[in-house]
């Protein structure tokens, strides 16, 4: 081992938002990084024999590493749960029982799950969100602290872990059992709101709360509260933008999203906005309740659209399920867009408080429409419309703010602003190549032009994640700050504050049409869009072309049989 160096094998269920995260902050260390997904044990010694690490870390594992393994390697297994938490199900726990604050554990593997000796351990204040996001927030955030000091004191060597003791003042977890639905079921006749959302958000994004809505079974996936509409406990009270609204006994609370739950022998089933697995006949007679932007911003109620000034500065925020963005939903983010444009400010802020900036267009959506090729079309096509409005807005500077992760379509929907700032704990997939696309969103015109056409060739073809740092250093995007969510975006409104109000806003605003005068006399951005649409289609409509099934297979969550080649480097 070279001095400090460490070769890490990464061995994790998923190459998931957390993995790539450690994946991106080791490397940046310098650490010679290796990935190898769980898919079977003797894959995995295969793996450890060929990569020789010093080290294996899991950052996110939910089948056990083998004895084989662990006894002649050190094995780091990340626990999303404080010193002496141990069970399948951490931070279900931490939601329900409204923890104010958790941890993230790194500890060895050793023949008891989640008991042997600790060798980092972080804590963290939770935010009263769903169980997904907070992972990939306050969790990932912790969970990186926790592992790169597990990794400095190996890299010490002279660091002796410490073993579980039960009796130490600052060991206060406990072993827990599976979060089953037992724990989950949701009583509307008698759960306040209080105990429906936490119940929601402890089982958000996986695996939902088992429940029935109208006679039939569904998973509910998400869940947000309602500050004004109410109703009889139980009923479908209201609609709005895909989500269903669903009275208690003291409120009411939204549902973005369901899954069917599947039937014995039937397919598989997968999560779609609630009101459009519903149906129309289930929901006859059930008013659409829309909300502005601007009223939202205002109000403690679900909406995917926020829009609110701060002197100069107007503000778009936009927050979509797993950053996934179907036709609907980027055609109402374009009207809110063209709205805050006509607003008299100069500066606009487009981006979510927390969480995923964009993940592209709504693969879930285009699975389960009659004609996916269409349905992909006309989703790229409102994605682009989106894409060359911000493009074409030249009265006002425009700033990406991501708080959280972006890939695919979503970091070029991010390139079209005038400047990107990214948290530092963002990760971006700047490419379309998993998923069998050429890829659209006029990326072809704003990659190259950041970041050089050679280093765009290599970022879509290699298809790895790029941290914010590294982001930072290659110009794909401008500024990165550290710090939390709600830290960035007090970051944010201060330099956009500056911004507006600062002396060479006006010059940046003629420059900037200029710039785009000039660019589009060179090459207009309609032939961006044709040449990029062409190969899309091809993608789309094309005989033996891969998007379709890579489609299916993400939708489905279908395991890959062997790590895809491009993680083993
Ligand atoms: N369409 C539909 N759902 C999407 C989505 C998309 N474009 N991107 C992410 N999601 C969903 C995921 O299925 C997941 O659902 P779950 O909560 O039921 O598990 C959720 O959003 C969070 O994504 P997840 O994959 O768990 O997050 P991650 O941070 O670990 O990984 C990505 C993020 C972006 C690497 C991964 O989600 C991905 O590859 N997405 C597809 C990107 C893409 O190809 N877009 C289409 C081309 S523009």
């Amino acid at each position: 081992m070279e001095e400090n160096t460490v070769r890490i094998l990464l061995v994790a269920s998923a190459f998931n938002s957390l993995t790539q995260r450690v994946h991106t902050e080791l490397r940046e260390r310098g650490h010679r990084v290796g990935v190898e997904l769980a898919l079977g044990d003797d894959l995995l010694r295969a793996r450890v024999a060929q990569f020789g690490p010093d080290l294996i870390l899991a950052p996110m594992l939910t089948s056990a590493i083998p004895e084989d393994i662990w006894s002649r390697h050190p094995v780091l297994i990340v626990h999303p749960g404080p010193k002496g938490d141990r069970g399948p199900s951490s931070l279900d726990w931490a939601i329900r029982e409204d923890a104010p604050e958790w941890g993230v554990t790194v500890l060895q593997a050793v023949a008891e799950m989640d008991a042997g000796p600790i060798w980092a351990s972080e804590p963290f204040r939770v935010t009263r969100c769903g169980k997904s996001e907070l992972y990939r927030n306050e969790v990932s955030d912790a969970a990186v602290r926790a592992v790169l000091l597990a990794v400095d004191r190996f890299a010490d060597s002279s660091f002796m872990p410490e073993p579980l003791d039960y009796d130490r003042p600052d060991v206060r977890g406990q072993l827990r059992p599976y979060h089953s639905q037992e724990y989950r079921r949701i009583d509307w006749s008698t759960d306040d709101t209080a105990t429906v959302l936490r119940r929601l958000r402890a089982a958000d994004s996986q695996p939902g709360v088992l429940d029935e809505i109208l006679g039939r079974q569904y998973f509910l996936h998400g869940g947000h509260y309602e500050d004004r509409l109410r109703g009889y406990p139980g009923t479908i009270i209201a609609t709005r933008d895909g989500a269903v609204c669903r009275a208690t006994v003291d409120g009411a609370v939204w549902l973005p999203q369901l899954r069917p739950r599947r039937k014995p022998g039937g397919p598989a089933t997968f999560k779609r906005p609630a009101a459009d697995v519903l149906g129309p006949d289930l929901l006859a007679g059930v008013p659409e309740v829309p909300v502005t932007p601007f009223e939202a911003s205002g109000r403690d109620t679900w909406s995917e659209l926020r829009y609110y000034e701060q002197g100069e500065v107007g503000y778009l925020e936009f927050a979509f399920s797993g950053g996934a963005m179907s036709t609907d939903q980027c055609q109402r983010l374009l009207a809110a867009y063209r709205q805050a444009c006509e607003r008299p400010v100069n500066v606009l802020v487009l981006g979510a408080a927390r969480d995923f900036f964009s993940n592209g267009i709504h693969l879930n959506v285009i699975e389960a429409a009659a004609d996916p090729a269409e349905e992909s079309w006309r989703n790229i096509n409102a994605m682009n419309d989106l894409v060359e409005a911000i493009l074409t807005t030249t009265d006002k500077l425009v700033i990406s703010a991501l708080a959280g992760n972006a890939a695919a379509g979503g970091v070029m929907l991010a390139l079209a602003a005038d400047e990107v700032w990214c948290r530092e704990s963002a990760v971006l997939n700047p490419h379309y190549r998993l998923m069998g696309l050429h890829g659209s969103e006029y990326w072809t015109y704003t990659l190259p032009r950041r970041v050089g056409g050679d280093l765009a060739d290599r970022l879509t073809r290699e298809t790895l994640p790029v941290g914010a740092r590294a982001a930072g250093e290659i110009g794909l995007v401008d500024r990165v700050a550290p710090g939390s969510a709600a830290e960035f975006r007090d970051w944010v409104c201060q330099e956009a504050a500056e911004l507006a109000s600062g002396s060479e806003l006006a010059d940046r605003l003629v420059a900037k049409k200029q710039r785009r005068a000039a660019d589009e006399a060179a090459k207009p951005l309609a032939a961006y869009r044709d040449y990029e649409l062409t190969q899309m289609r091809q993608n789309f409509y094309g005989a033996n072309e891969p998007y379709h099934q890579l489609r299916r297979n993400f939708v489905h969550k279908v395991r890959p049989q062997v790590t895809p080649t491009h993680l083993l480097v």
